[in-house]
């Protein structure tokens, strides 16, 4: 089965070839000459994640899956929540994102958050969406330099260390989008 992953993030696709199984070809938006922004226009990460894949199947008529991702931090009522990617403005890139709300918690002392991924998936048969929930804390300064956006900041509850210290097979095991990832392989999987 073919499948197109709408992302233009290699961390993310890297991470989901490693639990697909080998009877899908996954490919990504640069494999089908796709260049460019998919919009994300809504308020939802389940909605953005829809828009995202039918934007792409739309053009290509492959079947597409994308994923929206959020992190919800409580004592910020659930910011940055579905503004991430562009917390401390557009085109800022994940330092930013990451002093900023090391700045915003400051003095907080409920650092409890989570990380939901909303995995969206469009063929031209079905429209269906699968979700993903890591919770944790966030911690008052960086540890780790693997995978990206705040991972060196994210620790996941029942560990001691971040999603920063972890390998991408170690994380994927755990992660809000390994567990988002593996509900929708074992629904394509119980299909084929
Ligand atoms: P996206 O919807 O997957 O692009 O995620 C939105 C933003 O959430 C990203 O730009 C990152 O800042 C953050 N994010 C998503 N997934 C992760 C993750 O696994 N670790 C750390 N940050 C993430």
């Amino acid at each position: 089965m073919k499948i197109v992953f709408a992302t233009n993030n290699l961390n993310k696709l890297k991470e989901i070839q490693q639990m697909l199984p080998t009877s899908i070809e996954l490919f990504s938006l640069k494999d089908i000459g796709f260049e460019g922004e998919i919009p994300e226009d809504y308020e939802t990460l389940e909605e953005n994640a829809f828009q995202k894949a039918q934007y792409i199947f739309d053009r290509y008529k492959i079947s597409c899956f994308a994923d929206d991702t959020g992190l919800e931090v409580d004592s910020l009522n659930g910011a940055p929540g579905v503004y991430s990617a562009r917390y401390a403005g557009e085109d800022c890139i994940a330092e930013n994102n990451m002093r900023k709300l090391l700045f915003d918690m400051a003095g907080k002392a409920n650092r409890s958050a989570a990380f939901k991924t909303v995995v969206a998936f469009v063929t031209d048969s079905e429209k269906i969406a699968f979700e993903g929930v890591a919770a944790g804390e966030i911690l008052i300064e960086k540890q780790g330099d693997e995978g990206f956006g705040y991972d060196p900041i994210f620790k996941p509850e029942g560990y001691d260390i971040t999603y920063a210290e972890m390998s991408s097979i170690e994380k994927n095991k755990i992660s809000h989008r390994g567990k988002a990832v593996r509900k929708f392989t074992d629904y394509i999987s119980s299909k084929s």
